[in-house]
This record gives C-alpha cells, sequence and structure tokens, in this order.
C-alpha cells in the first residue's frame, strides 16, 4: 500500500528533524531532503506537500537562495516553517503558509489534513517494514556486527536487524558485571528465541581487576571504557572481518555531540562508538532520525518484551558509576540488592512510568546505627529519582513519604551492611543525575 509523502527541505538549523517527528506522530510519511535538492528528485516522489524548515536568521536566508527554485511551480501545498522562503516563492508566483513556531500542532494538522489531503494511515509497522526492507537491500549477503548493550536503542537496533537480515546478525554483548539486578540474564533472555548469533562476554573479572583500587570517577569511566573495546576488540576477531558495524545512535546523540560547545562534564562511554578496533566496511546507524519515544515504538512493533523497551536510561559504566569510590564485589552486590528493591517499590507504587529515572548509589560513607540494641557502624545507601524530559537539567522527584519509608526499611532490614538510608533533593544542576 502506498502512502501519502510530505517532503521537509531541509534549509538548516534543527528544526528538521523536529518537523518530521511532528509529521510522523500525526501518521504521515516524510522524507528530509537538502535545500538543494533538484526539483525534478522531488516531483519523482510524488509529494503531497512540501515544508521547508530553516532555523531562524542567517543560516536560512542563505540557503534559501540555492533552492531550486522550479520546486516552487510543484502544483502542492507548500509551508514554511520560520526560514524566510516566502519572497523567493512569491517571485514564482507561489503563495505558501508561513508559520513560526513548530511546537503549533494545529497548524500541521490543518496543512497536512486539510490543504494536502494527507489520511494519516503511516502507522510505525509502516515504518519498521521499510526500514527492514532497506536494511536488507543495502547489506546484501554481508555481515553485520553490534555491540548490544541491553539499553533500549541497542536492544531495538538488534531486534530490527534480527528482521532484516536475521544470522547475518552478530550481537557481542558484553558482560562487564556491573548491570542491575538479574539484568544480564534477562537481556540473553530477551534474545533467546531469536535467529540470530548472540554472544554473551563474561568478562567480569577483567574488569574487576583493572579496577582494584581506583576511587576517581573519571578514572573509572577510562578503564570501563578501554576495557570495553578490548573485550569487544577479543570478541570481533574471533569472528573476522564484517561488512557492516551498526550503532545505536538516535537523533537525539547527534544533537548532544554536535551541537554543545560546553566542556565534557562526565566521559560518557558508550557515544563515539568503535570504529578503529574493528574490521567492517561501513557504520550503519538505522535509528538515527528516531526520538527516544518513537525508538521505544518501534520496539513494541517489532516484538521486543517489554522489560526492554521501557528500560529506563542507564550509564555504560553502569553501577561502578553508582558505587562510590573503590569497587569491590561486596559493594556492588550490596548495591544491586537496594537498587532493586527500591525499583520494585516504585513499580508496586505504579511510579515508574512518571519518574525518569530513579536508582540506588552506594555512598562511600559509613555511620554508625543499632540493631537489636547492638551499635552497628555500616553502609549509606542514597535514593536518586528525577524528573527530566532531556537529562541535561534535572529535578528531584517528590515521592510520597510513605514510599520512601518503606524502601528505607526494606533496604535497612533486607540488604546486609545498610543501616542507614537518604533520599537525593538536590536537582541538575548544581548536582548530576548520576553521583560519579
Ligand atoms: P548526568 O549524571 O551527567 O547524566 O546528569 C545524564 C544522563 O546520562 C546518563 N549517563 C550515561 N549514559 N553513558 C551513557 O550512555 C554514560 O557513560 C553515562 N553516564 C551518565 C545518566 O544515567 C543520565 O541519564
Amino acid at each position: 500500500m502506498s502512502h501519502q509523502t510530505i517532503v521537509i527541505l531541509d534549509l538548516g538549523g534543527q528544526n528538521n528533524q523536529l518537523a518530521a517527528r511532528r509529521v510522523r506522530d500525526l501518521g504521515v510519511y516524510c522524507e528530509v531532503k537538502p535545500f538543494n535538492t533538484p526539483a525534478e528528485e522531488i516531483k519523482s516522489l510524488n509529494p503531497a506537500g512540501i515544508i521547508f524548515t530553516g532555523g531562524s536568521g542567517k543560516t536560512a536566508d542563505n540557503t534559501a537562495s540555492g533552492i531550486d527554485k522550479n520546486i516552487f511551480s510543484i502544483p502542492v501545498p507548500m509551508l514554511d516553517i520560520n526560514c524566510g522562503c516566502d519572497p523567493a516563492a512569491k517571485t514564482s508566483g507561489k503563495e505558501i503558509k508561513k508559520i513560526t513556531d513548530e511546537n503549533d500542532i494545529g497548524i500541521f494538522k490543518s496543512f497536512l489534513f486539510n490543504d494536502c489531503g494527507c489520511t494519516g494511515d503511516w502507522t510505525m509497522n509502516d515504518f519498521a517494514r521499510q526500514n527492514i526492507a532497506e536494511i536488507r537491500k543495502k547489506v546484501g549477503d554481508g555481515r553485520v556486527l553490534l555491540a548490544l548493550s541491553g539499553g533500549v536503542d541497542s536492544s531495538v537496533l538488534a531486534a530490527l536487524l534480527a528482521k532484516a537480515v536475521g544470522r547475518q546478525l552478530t550481537c557481542i554483548f558484553v558482560d562487564h558485571g556491573f548491570m542491575r539486578k538479574n539484568e544480564g540474564d534477562e537481556v540473553q533472555k530477551a534474545f533467546a528465541g531469536w535467529d540470530i548469533n548472540f554472544c554473551r562476554v563474561d568478562a567480569r573479572e577483567r574488569f574487576m581487576s583493572r579496577l582494584k583500587g581506583v576511587t576517581e570517577p573519571e578514572e573509572k569511566r577510562k578503564i570501563i571504557g578501554e576495557e570495553f573495546i578490548r573485550v569487544f576488540e577479543t570478541e570481533a576477531k574471533k569472528i573476522g572481518a564484517v561488512d557492516f558495524f551498526a550503532q545505536g545512535t538516535i537523533y537525539p546523540d547527534i544533537i548532544e555531540s554536535g551541537t554543545n560547545g560546553s566542556g565534557v562534564v562526565k566521559s560518557h562511554h558508550n557515544v563515539g562508538g568503535l570504529p578503529d578496533c574493528v574490521d567492517f566496511k561501513e557504520i550503519i546507524e538505522p535509528l538515527k532520525l528516531l526520538f527516544k519515544d518513537e525508538v521505544r515504538k518501534l520496539g513494541t512493533e517489532l516484538g521486543l518484551s517489554e522489560i526492554l523497551v521501557n528500560r529506563q536510561p542507564f550509564p555504560g559504566p553502569g553501577l561502578a558509576v553508582r558505587c562510590i569510590g573503590g569497587l569491590t564485589e561486596e559493594k556492588l552486590d550490596i548495591l544491586r540488592e537496594a537498587d532493586y528493591i527500591f525499583r520494585s517499590e516504585i513499580a508496586n507504587a505504579g511510579l515508574d512510568r512518571t519518574i525518569n529515572q530513579y536508582f540506588a548509589v552506594l555512598t562511600g560513607m559509613r555511620s554508625v546505627g543499632v540493631n537489636d540494641g547492638v551499635r552497628t557502624y555500616d553502609y549509606t545507601v542514597a535514593l536518586r529519582a528525577v524528573h527530566t524530559t532531556d537529562f541535561m537539567t534535572a529535578e528531584f522527584a517528590k515521592i510520597p513519604y510513605d514510599i520512601l519509608e518503606k524502601t528505607a526499611v526494606r533496604i535497612s532490614n533486607e540488604v546486609k551492611n545498610v543501616n542507614r538510608v537518604v533520599y537525593d533533593i538536590t536537582s541538575k544542576p548544581p548536582a548530576t543525575i548520576e553521583w560519579e
């Protein structure tokens, strides 16, 4: 079944994908094309309408002059979002609708459904089918390698690739030992029935021995990042040369890494990829135009387990940066149990869908307590829970006291060597979401 197509002509700035997302949200298929795309090429897509997007100001003015003027004679409705194409259009005798706020859903709706006559029947299922077809075409009979972390993005990508190329795909899942309780097994289980090559590497000892005595957060992150690449490299070598290396980059990753001029606050270990150590010809990034919630929808569409699709964000170095200071197996076990209890209580209270990120931290601090009249000197667990839309800023979640109380009682009763539980009431900034 063919769908109406909206062409988005990108005249610079970041609005192109925001507009694309609005159009997709309204159930209409769209393609983003660069500003200098020839009119013939656009015509060949048989568009139902054309949207011009640009950042405000100069970029748009300058690039507008590079538009193929014949585009304005394509007999379809056109919409200008903040990019000043209307004078050029007018000269060509075309009236185009103009808006300055890409958040105005009403205007999008009226443009797509009234002006262009779109029906809004494009679904995530269509998106999946189209992408599967595109991946098959690109990959041919080549081999694809994916570093699977178990996070939402790499899991959805694995599912998409599995549907597209099956056993031509090898997923390497490095178990560094810093995952949450049961998580490694959950990931393995989620992919157990799939017809792909799935390789779980137990590298727990390797990581722990490299981190022995290391207490400084950035040093920990650096070592984990490096060791991850080494382990991956060793495994990839066993497989030999592959044709494609798949990355779960999503659209916000591109925005964040491309436009933020500020200094590094924390070195995020799984951003930037691993291209040097693996023998491959080309990188493929099939999710790179999707926003996080679209990635989740796609995962559901592909039949991925709910546990993976709705997983909250988890840092690449995992519990290693939630266990403050030096790491030991004992401390990681304490943290894993405490974190599990907190997550269960949040879920029991039905807050798991509204709080964006919540976890336990094992502070390096010990304090005096009392148990059955006997003095204890044990660890303090901190609970962290935040509301955020973009993870760049965040507010601590106002969790009801009774839920915090129940969590604290359970943690101090059920987890050995913990005698104190505190709740982190700092926002970001000045704190970050993670403690290290
Ligand atoms: P911070 O602690 O900087 O975290 O406020 C912002 C968000 O990023 C996550 N985070 C990471 N994600 N690799 C990741 O993919 C990392 O190394 C990493 N460190 C922090 C953090 O969990 C939060 O969602």
